[in-house]
């Protein structure tokens, strides 16, 4: 179903409002010596105590309820007690909950106390074209609009899209129809038309976008040892400007 109705929307919007409350409040945990599973659980603690359910534990055989990917770690990264933070981390955080039944995803950044000039310039240009290709999620407009205003930014930029893993439309499912490509020429795909829900998430790189998954089978890297970033948001197509669902 790619358009939702209002109640769905409604569920979405508890689902995406309360994500975003909870990744606000990890912020300040974000700190050298904690360990990606210590965030994990926290979040975990947070998604079930306001009655949602974590949407990522189970899916796939995935097990935990976030993914939490530091420096040249895309996306999929398991949190492990193995993995403390150190000071100039760039950490994301991509987790996904359920309010009866219906979906909300999200991805944002964390700097671990001071972080290198090209990180801050790389989250930077992530962030600048998850905000532009959102602007173009309006009525009228083609699927393939998001991916080439993502691809645009991030390249002139001088930064690489990552082509292995897409954005994706969202409701009772994470993961739905249609694929939302970080990279693409302008003018293809269906047509948006209001009411439909997507998770628009440019995964970008410092170089090379090819990606390596490491023997746990989802730890997902760039091959060339760069950074990357990742960040993530639920929206509904609505005419004038998109409703963005995960940001308070
Ligand atoms: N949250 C991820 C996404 O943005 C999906 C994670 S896959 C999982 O699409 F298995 F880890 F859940
Ligand atoms: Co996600
Ligand atoms: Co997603």
């Amino acid at each position: 179903m790619l358009i939702k109705n209002k109640g769905a929307i409604e569920k979405m919007h508890m689902a995406g409002q309360h994500l975003a409350q909870i990744l606000h409040n990890v912020a300040d945990k974000v700190v050298a010596g904690t360990t990606t599973l210590d965030l994990d659980a926290l979040i975990e603690q947070e998604i079930v105590s306001r009655g949602l359910k974590p949407a990522c534990k189970g899916y796939a055989g995935y097990r935990h309820a976030t993914c939490i990917s530091v420096n040249d770690v895309i996306v999929h990264g398991i949190p492990s007690k193995e993995n403390i933070l150190k000071c100039g981390d760039f950490v994301k955080i991509d987790v996904t909950a359920s309010y009866k039944s219906y979906c909300a995803d999200m991805t944002r950044y964390f700097f671990v106390g001071q972080t290198s000039e090209v990180v801050q310039r790389l989250a930077a240009t992530a962030q600048r074209a998850l905000d532009a290709a959102i602007d173009v999620a309006v009525p009228g407009n083609k699927l393939s609009d998001i991916s080439a205003c993502v691809q645009e930014i991030v390249e002139r930029d001088g930064f690489s899209v990552v082509k292995v893993f897409s954005g994706h439309g969202i409701g009772k499912n994470l993961h739905e129809e249609p694929d939302i490509p970080n990279y693409g020429k302008p003018g293809k795909g269906i047509v948006l038309r209001e009411g439909m829900a997507f998770a628009i998430e440019p995964m970008i790189t410092e170089r090379s976008c090819d990606v390596v998954v490491m023997a746990d089978g989802w730890t997902a890297k760039t091959a060339d040892g760069g950074l990357a970033a990742h960040v993530e948001d639920t929206i509904i197509v609505r005419s004038g400007k998109a409703q963005i669902l995960t940001r308070l």
